[in-house]
């Protein structure tokens, strides 16, 4: 690193091993997308690295590749806990002890059982530890998908949409393309081109034969595209997009969203973009876990919904979320959310 730039706390070096694991966001399955900085005794950061691809080294190896000798006495700052168990890599730990840092500094416990215990071994090998440095923020945010996997077993799932203000997700003949703005769809695409699958209903694939992929500014396909899911009994059209050779595409013929989510164990972060109808029976499932919404400010009025029944009978069973991030894509709003009282 030729100019050591400096940091003056604790969270500005997380923040900026958090910068580095949103980098990587979506490229690191099944490894988790984490951040490692170093920071010499003096203050200033001599290597950051973020996870490679699975099989490629941990952000922490990388990191103190970088910074060489300079990383003695000093600090190492990682989203994660340091793992401490041969995996297709030797235990990050290992690396930090023979590098002689005089400390570590994470954010989140590493669930795994297999992965976990690597703080007792930097302690007992009398190396300072300090969790929980910006937990929340990593937690929710570049590690959010991954924590859920190790969880539950199951892939997380956002539903997307777009909308009017007035929550209108078509107009009354149908027609819903280019309802947000061209800022929100190429936010869309960065979103797509980290996700590992994008699942809808037959009904918006026969209304908009929509092509499902992750593109550039410039309409090129992105690196990297998420599988295509379309649920639902109906045949669709062989010359639909969804079935050309720019992704693969899985059909699934089912109603049950349990279904569809245990098809899709083998994946971390799950995009629903269906219509009002799967979005509804995902939601009555309870299988959603983040809402991301796009408001348009423009009003549709008339009877096409962004959802339709999601089970609630009266305003007492509303179904509660809260907002975890308001922010604009040009004109439009785009509101993140997560069950009420719960990381989902
Ligand atoms: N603005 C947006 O963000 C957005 C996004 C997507 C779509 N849309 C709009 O939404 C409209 C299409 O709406 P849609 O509701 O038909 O689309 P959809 O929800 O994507 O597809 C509905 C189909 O999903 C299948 N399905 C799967 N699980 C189901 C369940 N539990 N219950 C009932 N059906 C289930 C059924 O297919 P089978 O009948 O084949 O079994 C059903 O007809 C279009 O106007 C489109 O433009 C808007």
């Amino acid at each position: 690193m030729n100019q050591p730039q400096s940091v003056d706390s604790l969270d500005a070096a997380m923040r900026l091993a958090i910068e580095h694991s949103y980098q990587v966001k979506g490229t690191t399955y099944p490894n988790p997308p984490v951040g490692a900085v170093i920071v010499d005794p003096q203050g200033r950061v001599v290597g950051v690295g973020a996870t490679e691809p699975a099989g490629g080294e941990h952000a922490e190896v990388l990191a103190l590749r970088r910074a060489g000798g300079l990383a003695a006495g000093g600090i190492a700052f990682v989203t994660l806990e340091p793992c401490n168990h041969y995996g297709k890599t030797p235990p990050c730990v290992n690396a930090l002890i023979e590098a002689r840092v005089s400390m570590v500094v994470y954010a989140v416990d590493d669930p795994n059982a297999i992965a976990g215990g690597g703080a007792g071994r930097l302690q007992a090998a009398g190396v300072q530890v300090r969790s929980g440095v910006l937990a929340d923020q990593v937690a929710a945010g570049p590690l959010r998908e991954w924590l859920h996997k190790v969880r539950t077993g199951l892939p997380h799932v956002t539903w997307k949409y777009a909308s009017s203000v007035d929550g209108r997700s078509a107009a009354a003949d149908g027609s819903s393309r280019w309802i947000s703005s061209e800022a929100s769809r190429s936010d869309l695409h960065r979103r797509r081109a980290i996700a590992d699958a994008i699942v809808v209903g037959t009904g918006t694939v026969l209304a908009d034969d929509p092509a499902l992929t992750a593109r550039r500014g410039d309409g090129s396909l992105a690196d990297r595209q998420p599988l295509r899911v379309v649920v639902g009994m109906r045949e669709i059209p062989p010359e639909a997009k969804v079935l050309n050779d720019d992704s693969r595409t899985m059909v699934i013929r089912t109603h049950d969203p349990m279904e569809v989510i245990k098809a899709l164990t083998d994946r971390t972060d799950v995009l629903l973009e269906g219509g009002p109808t799967l979005a509804g029976a995902f939601l009555r499932a309870g299988a959603v876990n983040r809402i991301l919404a796009y408001v348009a400010p423009m009003l549709l009025g008339g009877p096409i919904t962004a959802v339709d029944d999601v089970g609630v009978p009266t305003i007492a069973r509303a179904l509660r979320w809260q907002f975890d991030g308001i922010d604009r894509a040009g004109p439009d709003l785009v509101l993140s959310l997560v069950p009420h009282g719960g990381q989902g």
